[in-house]
């Protein structure tokens, strides 16, 4: 089947209604563009797991907090087209800011203390954006399967919270994050580095690393864990955060008794990076 590209909800609940009829699975990813090797491994497991799979691409307005980041965020629909024809995608959905909010929501979603840190604390309102246009994005497809990548941890835990509190039936797929060889992991936002900055920008990867090899070897305290960690960043980048915290609730902790989730976020130059790592301490 060739991929249908529409930009309209009604088109989309057009197509999708004799798919679901027919009792096909339909596999959902969620995308705001400028699509990589990463989109493309939730897609081509969304492809293995479903008989339709749904690329949504749109840069949701409502979760940028600096009107530059979303000026510049990248847009590359020409390519992003291409990859998901290339993988066999059904349906591409791509709406227009109008169609997607025809007047500016009253009704958002508060996500409460899930964004009290990481991310959540240097971007306010971007979890409430991003909630809020999952929500409509999964009222919009209904799918029965969801795909999201595991770098955006926070963003993980919050909407399988989301789907969980709201009774939503999808099931989330957390997919691992994939790196370049140097550990860098694969982002949008890659592409705005030069090429100097991209040497450099491994160092939170490797910080992360650091901390995970700690946390396995057995070290508990989560003010030394990071503190060695962070010394491995040059003083001339800005590390936004670093911090170790429950990998469900995204809560600080300061000893490591169980699993835990490191994540940080570097400014190199004007492009901000996030990562993370996931550890468990020895029995
Ligand atoms: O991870 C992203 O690309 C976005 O935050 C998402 C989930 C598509 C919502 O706009």
């Amino acid at each position: 089947m060739p991929t249908e590209i529409t930009s309209s909800i009604a088109a989309l609940r057009a197509r999708l209604e004799p798919v679901r009829r027919a009792g096909a699975a339909i596999g959902f990813v969620p995308t705001m563009g400028a699509l990589h090797d990463g989109h493309a491994s939730l897609i081509q497991r969304a492809r293995e797991d479903c008989g339709h799979v749904v690329v949504s691409i749109f840069v949701n307005p409502l979760q940028f907090d600096r009107r530059e980041d979303l000026q510049g965020y990248p847009r590359t629909m020409d390519a992003d087209l291409a990859l998901c024809a290339s993988l066999g995608v059904e349906t591409v959905f791509a709406p227009r800011e109008g169609e997607m909010y025809p007047r500016p929501p009253a009704c958002t979603v508060d996500v409460g203390g899930m964004a009290d840190h990481l991310c959540g604390r240097y971007r306010p309102g971007h979890f409430r954006g991003v909630a809020t246009v999952v929500l409509k994005l999964f009222q919009i497809v209904q799918a029965n399967r969801a795909y999201f990548g595991e770098k955006d941890a926070q963003q993980l835990a919050i909407i399988r919270r989301l789907v969980s509190d709201f009774n939503i039936p999808v099931v989330i797929v957390g997919m691992p994050t994939v790196r370049e060889a140097d550990g860098l992991a694969l982002s949008s936002r890659n592409r705005r580095l030069s090429p100097e900055e991209r040497k450099e920008a491994p160092v939170l990867f490797r910080a992360l690393d650091a901390a995970r090899s700690r946390i396995e070897g057995g070290e508990r305290d989560a003010n030394a864990i990071r503190r060695h960690a962070v010394a491995l960043v040059p003083s001339h980048r800005t590390l936004e955060y670093f911090e170790i915290v429950d990998p469900e609730t995204m809560q600080p902790v300061t000893r490591v008794d169980g699993p835990v989730l490191v994540a940080g976020a570097i400014w190199i130059g004007s492009t901000r990076l996030i990562d993370n790592a996931p550890a468990t301490p020895p029995e």
